[in-house]
Parts: structure tokens; sequence; C-alpha cells
């Protein structure tokens, strides 16, 4: 299969080039390197330092002996999207390309606009490019379980339910509720592949993904082909943060009560996940949606857990609850439906407890490079300022 990944540089999109490579598929990476800027524009940087996309692709064929393509440029411009979906001719189409932080997109104005725009029209461009140069192409487009938000009921995974509303039936798309304008944007993603599906008889597959976790997977044996590591209060998601704050000594943050709760996975099993979702498309012209987590936590058990490991390791780790910065409900029903993968026969390789020992182990070389960030970690943007 010839796969086109779109921000290939990003810490799904070069393990999962790497994964598609290593399995005998043709591989071409697709980055504006925006999130390189964005995180140094807040003060931060990867936890392990990153190699261009060149040398990246150079270590690649060195250490695993496999080819990918690797173009730079920004999938908002139209014309260098068009070229390179049509001399590339690609089976599928990963689309992961997207400001992809909640935080950021609430900052102010102008990060709530560049979010807006840099994810509608990255999703729009490639819906009407597929279109015109070959509707047979399978877009699967990386989404997020934070569209859901956190509803009383149970959360389904098929794109439309039933609904009744005023005693009369009908068929609604599935409710959505983002937290943020980031959440927001793939809301309005999810509302375009649906309806272009319909109106262009396009093949979709929309993932609702839960945070991902960890440092590894098979691929990454050295550290020329570690993945970007995220772990500020912009840009690192919970369990990752978590890790690192453990490391630096500085009490675990659970955002007010903590008793958020989501599905989380680890950074494998997403990877396999996805492999696994391109190698088995939806039928032609469907819009498949698929809720990807692999293990339901609250964020007091997140801290809980990684605080065992820590001290496991030898490290003293405290949990102290600061000010939750978001508005978000702090303790709710959370019950989504999980049907997709499972039928694939998906199984989760990886367990929280014992991935975040290992997180930790390969965080441990990197400590003097994370007390330079340390200041980015403790909260700063409030939802409400
Ligand atoms: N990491 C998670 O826990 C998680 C969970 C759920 C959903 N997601 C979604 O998965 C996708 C990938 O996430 P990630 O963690 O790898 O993020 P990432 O920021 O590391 O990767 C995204 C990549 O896309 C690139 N990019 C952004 N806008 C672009 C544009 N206009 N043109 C070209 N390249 C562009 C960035 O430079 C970056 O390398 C995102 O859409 C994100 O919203 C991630």
């Amino acid at each position: 299969m010839k796969v086109l990944v779109l921000g290939a540089d990003g810490y799904l999109g070069w393990p999962l080039s790497l994964r598609l490579a290593i399995k005998g598929h043709e591989v071409m990476g697709i980055d504006n390197l925006a999130t390189r800027r964005a995180v140094e524009e807040i003060g931060s940087n990867s936890a392990f330092p990153l190699p261009s996309p060149q040398e990246r692709v150079k270590e690649a064929k060195r250490i695993l002996g496999v080819n990918i393509d690797f173009s730079i440029g920004d999938i908002t411009n139209k014309e260098f999207l068009r070229e390179a979906i049509k001399s590339y001719k690609p089976d599928a189409v990963v689309h992961f390309a997207e400001q992809r932080s909640a935080p950021y997109s609430m900052k102010d104005l102008d990060h709530a606009v560049y979010t807006v725009r840099n994810n509608l029209e990255s999703t729009l461009n490639l819906i009407y490019l597929v279109k015109d140069i070959d509707p047979s192409i399978h877009i699967l487009k990386m989404g997020t379980m934070g569209e859901y938000g956190t509803p009383n009921f149970d959360i389904p995974e098929s794109p439309f339910v039933d609904a009744i509303v005023n005693g009369k039936n009908d068929k609604i798309f599935t409710p959505r509720w983002g937290g943020s304008v980031y959440h927001m944007s793939k809301i309005f993603d999810s509302y375009f592949l649906a309806y272009f599906n319909r109106i262009f008889n396009l093949t979709i597959t929309d993932i609702m993904q839960g945070p991902v976790y960890g440092t590894r997977t098979s691929e990454i044996v050295e550290e020329s082909l570690r993945t970007r590591f995220d772990f500020d209060e912009t840009w690192g998601t919970v369990v990752n943060r978590f890790c690192v704050e453990a490391i630096l000594g500085i009490p675990l943050t659970p955002y007010g009560k903590g008793g958020q709760t989501r599905g989380f996975l680890s950074l494998e099993d997403s990877i396999n996940a996805l492999t696994l979702l391109l190698e088995n498309p939806p039928k032609r012209e469907e819009y498949r949606v698929v809720n990807q987590f692999m293990e339901i936590y609250s964020i007091n058990e997140i801290a809980e857990i990684v605080k065992r490991a820590g001290e496991d390791l030898g490290l003293d780790v405290t949990i102290n609850h600061v000010e939750n910065p978001r508005v978000e409900a702090e303790e709710h029903y959370y019950n989504p439906e999980r049907k997709v993968l499972p039928a694939l026969g998906y199984k989760p390789k990886k367990n929280l407890a014992e991935e975040v020992k290992i997180m930790i182990e390969d965080l441990i070389p990197y400590k003097e490079r994370l007390e330079r960030y340390k200041t980015a970690i403790m909260p700063k943007t409030k939802w409400k300022s």
C-alpha cells in the first residue's frame, strides 16, 4: 500500500511512518514543522532531541533499512497538497497535520483563529483534492475522544444515532460538545468529513482517539529514531507530563478534583491500531468512526500509578492538586463504546502501569535537558482569561 502521512514529523506521525515502512508499505511524509516552532514559542522543547526530518529519514535507512520519502510543506497550501497527492498517487492519506494542543488554542484570539484555520483548511483541502484526484483514496483522519465531551449517556461509536425530539423520530449526528477551540475544530472536521462523505462518496475513517502516552514503539531502537515527547503545560498530554514531573521532583499536578476521566492508550497501541485500520479500510464510500482507546482512568488514578512507578524506581513522588485552568467537569459519568477495533481482532499490547515505568527509565537520562524547560510545566493558560 502507498500511504501519504500528513504530519509525519509529529509524535504519532513519525512512529507510524516507521511502522508502515517496516511492514513493507511505501511511505511519503509531509510536515511543515509547525509543532517544533510552536513548542519553542512557549519556551519548551521535546524531551528527546529531534534530528531534522532529513536526518531522521537517513537514520531510518541506516538502522532499519527502510525508505521514507519526506517533503516539507504546509497542507493549508492547496497547490502544494494537490501536487503531492497527484504525483504520489497514494492508496491512503493519513491526516495528523493539525494544531493539536487545547491550551495553545485557548491562549488568545490569534491562537484560536490559527487553530481553526489550520485545522479546517487542511481538512477541507484534503477532502476536495481527494474528490478531484481520486475519490477511491482512503482518508484516515485523526480526531479525538474529546469531541464527545463528558455526557451523562454512554458515548456511541456509530456516526449517527436515533433521536426523539418533541415526540418525533430522526437520525442525528452523534452529539459532540468540545471543551476548547482545538476540540471544536476537530468537531467541525468531523461534520465536514461526514457531510462530504455523502456528497462526494469518499471513503473515510474518522478516529476518536484518547490521550496517548509512551516513549517507544518497536521500531524506536536508537536515540536518533525517537519521536518527539512533549511534557509542558501546553503540549504535554497528562501521563507524559506526570512522568517528567516525577523525574524533576515537581509534585504531580492533577487539575482541580482530578476526577476527570478519559480513555488512554500507549503509543505502541496507537500505532498498531492505526496500521490495522489502514490495512482494513472501511467499505468503499463508507464514513467509519472509530473510538480508539484501551484503558479508562481518572486523572487521580493516573497520578497514583505514576507515583507508584516513580517510587519503585527510587524517586520521591508527591501529588499536589492545583487550581484547574480549564473549564471542564471534574467528576462525571464516562462510558464510551468501543466495537470497531475489537471486531478487527485488536487487542492492546501495553498497560499503563508497566509502560509508565519504561517511560520514566527512558526519560531519566535526559534529566538535565528536562530541567532547562522546567518553568513551562505548571499550568498558566487559563480558559477564562
Ligand atoms: N497525541 C495524542 O495524545 C493525541 C490524542 C488524540 C488525537 N491526537 C491527534 O493526532 C494527530 C497527531 O498528534 P500528535 O500528537 O502526533 O501531534 P504533533 O503536533 O506531534 O504532530 C502533528 C504534526 O503535524 C504538523 N502540522 C501541523 N499543521 C500542519 C500543516 N498545516 N501542514 C503540514 N504539517 C502540519 C506539525 O508540525 C506536527 O509535526 C493530531 O491531529 C492530534 O490532534 C493526538
